[in-house]
This record gives C-alpha cells, structure tokens and sequence, in this order.
C-alpha cells in the first residue's frame, strides 16, 4: 500500500491532436498503485491502467458494475436513451446473481454456430452498402455510408425487424449515436422512437412467435416482456458505435498497413490496437477491496482503462506497434469477467467480411484527406472517428 496522497491526473482522459491511446497512459502504467482523476461531477475516481489489474478489477466480486450504486463513476450522458438503470432488463447494469439470468439467456444467441449462421445475410448487407457507395461516385464518407449502417443493418437481421422497417430503424439508431451532426433533441426523439418500435415489437413476437431472437427469448421464459426492451435496446447500443468506429479505425490502420489486406489476423489486432471502448466498463467498489497493493474503499468509484491494459508493455510485446501477427490473444477490448462482451463472436464475423469485401471490392480505396486531418473522437464514452472521407 502506498502511504502518500497519489497525485489527481486530470479528466477527460483524452485530448484533442494526442495520439490514442493517450502517450499519458503510459506514465500512469509506471506509477506505483492507482492513479486518481476527478470527474466533472467533482467524484475522485481511480484509473487502473495495468493489464493484470485490471482483469482483477473486472473479476472482483467486491466491485459492482451497477450504475445505482453510491459512488459510481457516471461519466457522461451521452448514450442518448434514459438512464440505464430505469430500463429494466439493462443487464451490462447488474451485478450476479440477477446478471446470470438474462446472460444464461442470451448465451445461446451468439454462439460461433450461431453467427456462422447469420454469415450470408452479413455478406448480403455488406455488398449492398458497398454497392450502393459505388454507384453514387467515387467518394463517401466511410463513416455515413458504411461503418454506421453494418452494424445496425446487421443487428436489425438478429432482432428479426421486417425488411420495410430497417430503413426506419437504420436512422434512428444513426441520430442517437451521432452526436455531432444530431441535436439533443434530435437524439432524445430517436431514442424514444426506438422504444416505442422496439416494445411494439416484443407485443407482436409475444403473440404471433416467430423464428428470431426475440421468440427464442420469450419462450425460454426468464425474461418478461417489459424486461425485453430493455435487452434489446442494450443488443442495439451496446452493437453499433463500437462495431463502427472500429471498422472505421481499422480501415485506415489498414489503409496505412496494406501488407495486412486479406490477412484475418488483422481482425483481433484492430480490436487490442484501438481498443475503441476504453471507457466502457465502469466499477465501483462494494466492499474495500485490494487491487495491485492498493486500497479501493467501498464506495470508489473505479475506470479499468481498456486502451491502457492492451498497450501494456508487459502483456503485449512492442504493444504501440500493428502487428497481426503477434500471438498475445488476451487483450481486453471486450471487456472481461462477467460483463465481457457478449457479441464478440458476432464483432469478429462482421468485421473479417467488412474487410475482406471492401478490400476486394475498391482495391483502390484511399484516404481522401490526410491521415493528420480525420476527426477523431475525444468526447464521449468510445473512441473513433467521426467521420472518414474516403476515395477510389
Ligand atoms: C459488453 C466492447 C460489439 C453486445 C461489452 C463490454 C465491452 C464491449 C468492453 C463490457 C462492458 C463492461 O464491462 O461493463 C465491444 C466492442 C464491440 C462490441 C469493442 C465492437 C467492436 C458488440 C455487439 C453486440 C454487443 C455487436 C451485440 C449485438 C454486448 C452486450 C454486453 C457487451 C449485450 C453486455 C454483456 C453483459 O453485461 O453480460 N462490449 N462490444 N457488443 N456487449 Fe459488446
């Protein structure tokens, strides 16, 4: 334990024109014990930035990952949908044993087998927005165009949403996740659009079952049906910006590395390299608890920093450089412990045919402004880009 008041780094994490992960992370790894930063709410907090430490704060059954507990770290409210903990059924929010059962659930839906299944439909997605881009010119915003909609096209395939709704649901769950190009207002709609749809949805399953996910769920009867929304607005957020901004990010990495085109090693590398949701998992302490020789009182809020851990020179060998090829396979861009990322396997499938298509099919894509230019994201929860002119 250290014995003198560590010194507060400050908050936001991430800074305009830095490179990502922040070079700061670095200098945070080597400190002795935790480092504290103050929210904007004025809450001290502790980063934790070590790989080992942080698998030991994700898989401490003295540390919570519910959102209503005193002392957590709410650090931002730019999700763009009622507070989690009023949405029954926002399991990322519960704490074993109520976590078990919707995760028992929802294991069987994303199984490899599962996706396996679903790989035709996610090719048929990612031509078609390719097509699309084609035929408008030979330019696009990669971002718009298509990082935004795979994801969301793909999830609205899993949910079972009706062809002539996909259009609908597309551009709400772009307007909510958009923060730069949509209002508050814009965002606060769209987010109760969704529910609206998406509670219709679960009353039409629950009468006239089909073969989908959502009949699936109702049938095993654990979940409710006030309970599914909830679930599956998660499934919705939880899969959208974090599948585009990494498929955004892995393009240009890509771009800049073209011996790795075609490679499918290069999927898991985008994944530990851009560790896009660094600020994801948030914890606070339920009991005291020791976390790498440092006290965390019961009620302290906790950041395991995702970025950091996969950037840790003692878990990852030269960890600042791309390299598909390395065999570390532990990163923790999908969180980990209980909470670890439930669409994995899907992530995994959506990105070896994002890249594999576009590659194929625009063997020519390039940038179409300079790397130094791209509108990285440095405000809220993801990191990513906000937009990415592209050419061919
Ligand atoms: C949880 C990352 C895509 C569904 C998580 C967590 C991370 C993460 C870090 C852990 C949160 C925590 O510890 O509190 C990512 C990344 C993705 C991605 C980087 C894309 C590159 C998806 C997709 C889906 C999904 C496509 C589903 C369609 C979920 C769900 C949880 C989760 C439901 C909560 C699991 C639980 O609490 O048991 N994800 N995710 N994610 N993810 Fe993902």
């Amino acid at each position: 334990m250290t014995g003198t008041e560590p010194k507060t780094v400050p908050f936001p994490l991430r800074v305009p024109g830095e490179p990502f992960p922040p070079p700061r992370y670095e200098e945070y790894r080597r400190r002795e014990g935790l480092v504290p930063t103050q929210l904007p709410n004025g809450n001290r907090v502790w980063l934790v930035t070590r790989h080992t430490e942080v698998r030991a704060v994700l898989t401490s059954k003295k540390i919570s990952a519910n959102p209503d507990r005193e002392g957590f770290p709410h650090i931002s409210d730019t999700m763009g949908v009622p507070r989690q903990e009023q949405i029954p059924g926002w399991f990322v929010g519960l704490d074993s044993p109520e976590h078990d059962r919707f995760r028992k659930a929802l294991i069987p839906e994303f199984t490899v087998r599962r996706v396996r299944a679903m790989r035709p439909a996610i090719e048929r997605t990612v031509d078609e927005l390719i097509d699309t881009m084609l035929a408008a010119g030979n330019s696009a915003d990669l971002v718009a165009d298509f990082a935004l909609p795979v994801p969301s096209l793909v999830i609205s395939t899993l949910l079972g949403i009706p062809p002539v709704d996909r259009d609908f649901f597309e551009s709400r769950t772009r307007t909510l996740v958009s923060i730069r190009t949509s209002t508050e207002q814009q965002r606060d709609t769209a987010a109760k659009e969704l529910l609206r749809y998406i509670n219709r949805l679960v009353g039409i399953k629950a009468q006239w079952p089909g073969d989908d996910l959502i009949t699936r769920l109702l049938a095993t009867g654990s979940i409710s049906v006030q309970e599914m929304t909830g679930v599956l607005m998660l499934l919705l957020i939880a899969g959208h910006e974090t599948t585009a901004n990494n498929i955004a990010l892995g393009v240009v990495t890509l771009l800049l590395n073209p011996q790795w085109v075609g490679d499918q090693r290069a999927v898991e590398e985008t994944l530990r390299f851009h560790s896009v949701a660094d600020l994801v998992s948030l914890r606070v302490a339920v009991e005291d608890v020791e976390i790498g020789g440092h006290l965390i009182r019961a009620g302290e809020g906790v950041i395991p920093l995702a970025a950091a851990a996969n950037h840790d020179e003692s878990a990852f060998a030269c960890p600042h450089a791309f390299d598909p090829a390395r065999t570390e396979r532990h990163h923790v861009a999908f969180g980990y412990g209980v909470h670890q990322c439930l669409g994995q396997n899907l992530v995994r499938t959506e990105m070896e045919i994002v890249y594999r298509r576009l590659f194929e099919r625009i063997p020519t894509l390039e940038l179409a402004v300079p790397v130094e230019e791209l509108p990285l994201k440095y405000d809220g929860v993801l990191y990513g880009l906000h937009e990415l002119p592209v050419r061919w």
